[in-house]
């Protein structure tokens, strides 16, 4: 089926493909769109916002996700391309990354079988990958908002038999060239990474290491990063 500019077409198509994922802010859709495996990203109004808040909220954030997208393409950053956006709908299709699973899943899944002895290596190579990369965004001045294990994707290589790494889920992004809030999207991370991944430390160090190592910018994102730990032990401290 055909999408038209209209606001009855688009509807009626997200019902003919399959949901996999009902967040808080958006549903996640796995189709077809001319003839390309397609993910569609629709968020959908929240009732118990104020309507004119609302849309405006939606929009900036339906925006920021294709602008942070495509900045990143430009740079050379593995993001999914963004084949149709309606702003009316605030519904994204992006390239389905076929075949990809997240790094959330890959980490468990190496975690679990690690009973028989999966080489360590393996996930050194992927924090490296993923510290590279971060550096690589913020050197754009992308800032993503939400950097979880979850919204990093790892595609099977295509010849090489390399994985790649792909960002999605850019609606809390920004740019910003401010160290503070690099320092801050790589806190996100951290918390995020080691409450998800039990007894990751060190492996997060890896990361961190291969981040400063890839650009030059980085001394004072770390520096502000461990000004936000020391932040956020206080106040944990002071409860
Ligand atoms: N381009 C894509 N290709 C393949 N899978 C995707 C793609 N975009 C999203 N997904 C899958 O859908 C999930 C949710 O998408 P995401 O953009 O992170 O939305 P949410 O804001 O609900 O977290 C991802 O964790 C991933 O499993
Ligand atoms: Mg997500």
């Amino acid at each position: 089926m055909a999408v038209e500019g209209n606001s009855v077409a688009l509807p009626q198509f997200l019902k003919k493909i399959e949901l996999i994922k009902q967040g808080a802010e958006a549903r996640v859709y796995r189709g077809s769109f001319l003839g390309k495996p397609t993910i569609v990203k629709e968020r959908f109004p929240k009732l118990y916002r104020h309507p004119l808040l609302d849309e405006k909220l939606t929009h900036r954030r339906t925006v920021q996700e294709v602008r942070s997208i495509l900045r990143c393409r430009k740079a050379g950053i593995s993001a999914p391309v963004v084949y149709f956006v309606d702003y009316t709908s605030h519904c994204i299709f992006l390239e389905d990354i076929v075949g990809s699973i997240t790094v959330r899943d890959h980490i468990a899944f190496t975690q679990l079988s690690s009973a028989q002895k999966i080489p360590e290596e393996r996930l050194d190579q992927l924090a490296k990958k993923m510290g590279q990369i971060l550096a690589k965004m913020h050197d754009e001045d992308v800032v993503h908002g939400d950097l979880t294990t979850s919204n990093m994707l790892l595609k099977a290589g295509t010849e090489s038999g390399e994985t790649e790494l792909v960002l999605i889920d850019f609606g809390l992004s920004y740019i910003s060239a401010l160290p503070e809030d690099k320092g801050v999207d790589m806190y996100v991370l951290e918390k995020a990474f080691l409450s998800t991944h039990p007894n990751t430390e060190a492996l997060f160090e890896k990361l961190l290491k291969a981040y400063a190592a890839s650009s030059k910018k980085s001394h004072a994102v770390i520096k502000k990063l461990d000004e936000v730990r020391l932040r956020g032990r206080k106040r944990s401290m002071v409860g």
